[in-house]
């Protein structure tokens, strides 16, 4: 039998499609839910359940040693921002790395910032609540600054340099992006440069004077013990770190506050219960998915579902389709903000489980409690918001709101 195809049903570029991925994902899923589509040389997985089977799957990883990269000369700066990061390694790498971080990251030791997070979320409000004209881009207004200041706290970027953080990362993140182009290439490859050059000016700084946040914790380890903390992992993963500990908590929430905003009657369920907070927040990332898929590679020939994958083969596991299933999620195209059980993938599953989902849950929590409460007349105004034309990132351009 000749493998299934997308056919005609996939086309990543469309405009119509990048700004509602849905239909398309839904018809994937019910017609080819495994489908081989050429242009990117993988399969696209967009199930539940097989998405969910393949994210626990030990046999395939985030990096295939059959396929080793090509690493073009001009991208050896971006080189150095993956060599080490947890999300480039498998075990035994993944299991040493992640164990000199992960308790940083703990609901416990996450906790303990809520305060911090609250007195921030207050600080905004108060900033938006004082302009006189009553309008503002909630997305550059309040989304951005929380996760910003929260993640370059915890890894001890001074509040001077946070500025770059932001474009760094919009620019390193353009490299993921299937579509992409030249532009956006040598952009992602001068940002890793410029990024890795300033972790490296400041883990000489924390060197000098050590403190209590996270890169000076890596640097002490690592001159304790560089097998047991590479330097290069050291990098890597503060710049992982500082980018995704924002990058995602942004986009969940303007895609969620729009799906809010945009089912008055679910935010007034919301406004009402207090407890419905932390489901609604699940939905938020159920509904709009910011990060629509992910690649895996086959790390030894495997059978799965009646095809035969050698050791190389490449997966886009897709976190956004899988979580509209209608096996997994009743009536799935609806927000529903008391959604019980939501068993999403939007923080992935398996060894590359998400290692700030706790972190992240608590300050979606905190700031859209505050916004609930201090803005009562919320509402969208201007035009109607539009998505970036990406399709691994799911991003608002803006989120123009009056209250
Ligand atoms: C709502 C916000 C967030 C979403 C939706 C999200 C989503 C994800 C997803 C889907 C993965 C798995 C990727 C894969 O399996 O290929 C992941 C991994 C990761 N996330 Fe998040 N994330 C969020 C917030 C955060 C925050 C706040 C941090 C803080 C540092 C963070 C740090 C990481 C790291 C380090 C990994 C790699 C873990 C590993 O490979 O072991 N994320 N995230």
């Amino acid at each position: 039998m000749p493998d299934p195809t997308t056919g005609d049903r996939f086309h990543p570029t469309d405009p119509g499609f990048l700004q509602d991925p849905y239909p398309t994902h839904a018809r994937l899923r019910r017609e080819v839910p495994i489908a081989w589509y050429a242009p990117w040389d993988a399969w696209l997985v967009t199930r539940h359940s097989d998405v969910d089977a393949l994210l626990r799957d030990r046999r395939l990883g985030r990096v295939s040693t059959d396929r080793p990269k090509a690493v073009d000369p001009a991208h050896a700066p971006f080189a150095v921002i993956q060599a080490g990061s947890l999300l480039e390694i498998e075990p035994p790498d993944h299991t040493r790395v992640k164990q000199a971080v992960h308790d940083v990251f703990t609901p416990r030791h996450v906790r303990a910032l809520q305060g911090r997070i609250e007195a921030l979320v207050e600080r905004l409000l108060d900033d938006l609540e004082h302009r006189p004209e009553r309008e503002a881009d909630l997305l550059r207004d309040f989304a951005e600054p929380i996760p910003v200041t929260v993640i370059a706290d915890l890894l001890g970027v001074p509040e001077a340099d946070r500025g770059a953080l932001l474009p760094w990362s919009k620019a390193i993140i353009g490299m993921f992006e299937p579509e992409r182009s030249a532009d956006a290439e040598a952009a992602a490859v001068a940002a890793a440069g410029e990024f890795a050059a300033y972790v490296r000016h400041l883990m000489a700084a924390k060197r000098a004077a050590p403190g209590e946040d996270l890169i000076s914790r890596m640097v002490v380890m690592h001159d304790a013990d560089g097998a047991r903390l590479t330097e290069g992992e050291v990098v890597a993963n503060a710049i992982l770190f500082l980018n995704a500990g924002h990058e995602a908590v942004v986009n969940v929430s303007g895609n969620g506050l729009l799906a809010l905003l945009r089912h008055p009657e679910q935010l007034a369920r919301v406004r009402a219960d207090p407890a419905l907070l932390r489901p609604a927040i699940e939905e938020m990332m159920r509904y709009d998915t910011p990060l629509q898929f992910f690649e895996r590679f086959v790390l030894e020939d495997l059978t799965y579902a009646g095809h035969a994958w050698p050791a190389g083969t490449k997966l886009a596991l897709h976190f956004a389709a899988a979580n509209r299933d209608p096996e997994v999620f009743a009536e799935p195209d609806r927000f529903d903000v008391a959604r019980d059980p939501n068993p999403h993938l939007a923080f992935g599953l398996g060894l590359h489980y998400c290692i700030g989902a706790p972190l992240a849950r608590l300050e979606l929590g905190v700031a859209l409690g505050g916004l609930l409460r201090r803005l009562p007349d919320l509402r969208l105004t201007g035009a109607a918001p539009r998505y970036h034309p990406k399709n691994v990132f799911r991003y608002l351009t803006e989120l123009r709101v009056a209250y």
